[in-house]
């Protein structure tokens, strides 16, 4: 079967490949590009685990096709922090123990990125909601939740 070829930007970096007309784009980041910080937890849509940022849109990886990256702008997991150092959300989880077994970590926070992005001043209500579509098993969000918090409000503070 004859694939496709896709020019994309991933993580800041031109990137070219190919697949299957088929397959997702949470196929083509784990298994043709090794960006396994992405993770597949349904493989449906359903618990976000795969999310990615897509032209400054949240989307579940496991629900695109990897075709459709085609002259789009793309950030993983692996494209939050700069070399060493991470991310004031990620430093932030494990500041607050914000993850357990870690599976939905990489989705919560790209999906917690993207709600700061479009809203630096969130309400708890509205970072629970923005997380709403990613599940986690193991720490009960309160402390994911305060984490987001916690940063939005020193982002503030040093953009004053
Ligand atoms: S793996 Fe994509 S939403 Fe669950
Ligand atoms: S830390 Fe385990 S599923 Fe969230």
């Amino acid at each position: 079967m004859s694939k496709t070829h896709v020019t994309t930007t991933i993580n800041g970096e031109p990137t070219e490949y190919l697949c299957e007309a088929s397959q997702s784009m949470l196929d083509v980041l784990r298994d043709e590009l090794d960006l396994t910080g992405t993770k597949e937890g349904c493989g449906s849509g359903d618990c976000g685990a795969c999310s990615i940022i897509v032209d400054d849109r949240l989307v579940c990886a496991c629900l695109m096709l990897g075709a459709e990256a085609e002259g789009r702008r793309v950030l993983t997991i692996e494209g939050m922090s700069h070399g060493d150092k991470l991310h004031p959300l990620q430093q932030k989880f494990i500041e607050m123990a914000a993850l357990q077994c870690g599976v939905c970590t990489p989705g919560m926070l790209i999906a917690a990125k993207a709600l700061l992005d479009r809203n630096p001043n969130p309400s708890e209500t509205e970072v629970r909601f923005g997380l709403a579509g990613n599940l986690c098993r193991c720490t009960g969000y309160d402390k994911i939740v305060r984490a987001v918090l916690d940063v939005a409000a020193e982002q503030r503070e040093t953009t004053r």
